[in-house]
């Protein structure tokens, strides 16, 4: 199954892609992860990437594209995938097409996340990120709360808030995904791919959700 998931900043894409994962053993493609990953290592991409990321807004396409491309080439995303935060324009969505298209790749569904601009700015406030393993937790939310205060439940690292996740950048950032990148919404409506899923409710309800659109049993 190879899945597309959409959706404002602080949906729940990560969570829900994390969790989809695991159950079904897809392969979890967050362009975001990989991005951050590339500004700890200093890389190249790292150090072009960064200053947009701070501010909020989108690495330019012609980066981002690089990085998938190389994904896909790789042939690891032969198990199934779940591209999680890609594509985020129009031109990345008509990339990513006819990427898939010259590797024979055909993919299932897109999946949006749909959550209200306030109560995404109160959720971010509370998002916490393990910088080993990626695990992102919620101080204020039942269910996504570590086990222990301020450390991974899989490596036990230091948790850490994203640089992005400051309000003004936050409140940047929706603004950024209604402009640019909730048109390729209509994009996958128009491919009839799209499906729509209130995530506004606690995670373990989105992914039943999630589950039931996907035709997968519970
Ligand atoms: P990226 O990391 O992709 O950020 P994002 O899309 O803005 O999404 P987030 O990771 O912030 O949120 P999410 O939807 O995954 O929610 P999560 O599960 O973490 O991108 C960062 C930056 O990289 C971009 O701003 C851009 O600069 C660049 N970039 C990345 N991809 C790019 C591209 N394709 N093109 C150009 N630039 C690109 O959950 C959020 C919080 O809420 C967590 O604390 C979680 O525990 C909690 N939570 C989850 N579900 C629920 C729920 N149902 N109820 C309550 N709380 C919940």
């Amino acid at each position: 199954m190879n899945l597309i998931f959409l959706g404002p900043p602080g949906s729940g894409k990560g969570t829900q892609a994390a969790k989809l994962s695991d159950k079904l053993g897809l392969i979890h493609l967050s362009t975001g992860d990989l991005l951050r990953e590339a500004v700890k290592d200093r890389t190249e991409l790292g150090k072009q990437a960064q200053e947009f990321m701070q501010k909020g807004e989108l690495v330019p396409d012609a980066l981002i594209v690089g990085l998938i491309q190389d994904k896909i080439n790789s042939g690891k995303l032969s198990k199934g995938f779940i591209l999680d935060g890609f594509p985020r324009t129009i031109p990345q969505a008509e990339s990513l097409k006819s990427m898939l298209v010259e590797s024979g790749v055909t993919w299932d569904k897109a999946i949006c996340f749909n959550v209200d601009d306030n109560a995404i700015v109160t959720r971010m406030a509370g998002r916490r990120l393990c910088p080993t393993c990626q695990a992102t937790y919620n101080v204020n939310v039942a269910g996504a709360m570590p086990k222990v205060e301020g450390k991974c439940d899989n490596d036990g690292a230091a948790l850490t808030i994203r640089d992005d996740d400051k309000e003004e950048v936050v409140t940047h950032r929706l603004s950024v995904y209604h402009t640019q990148t909730k048109p390729i919404v209509d994009f996958y409506k128009q491919e009839s791919l799209l499906v729509e899923i209130d995530a506004d409710t606690n995670p373990d309800d989105v992914f039943n959700s999630l589950l039931d659109e996907i035709q997968v049993a519970k």
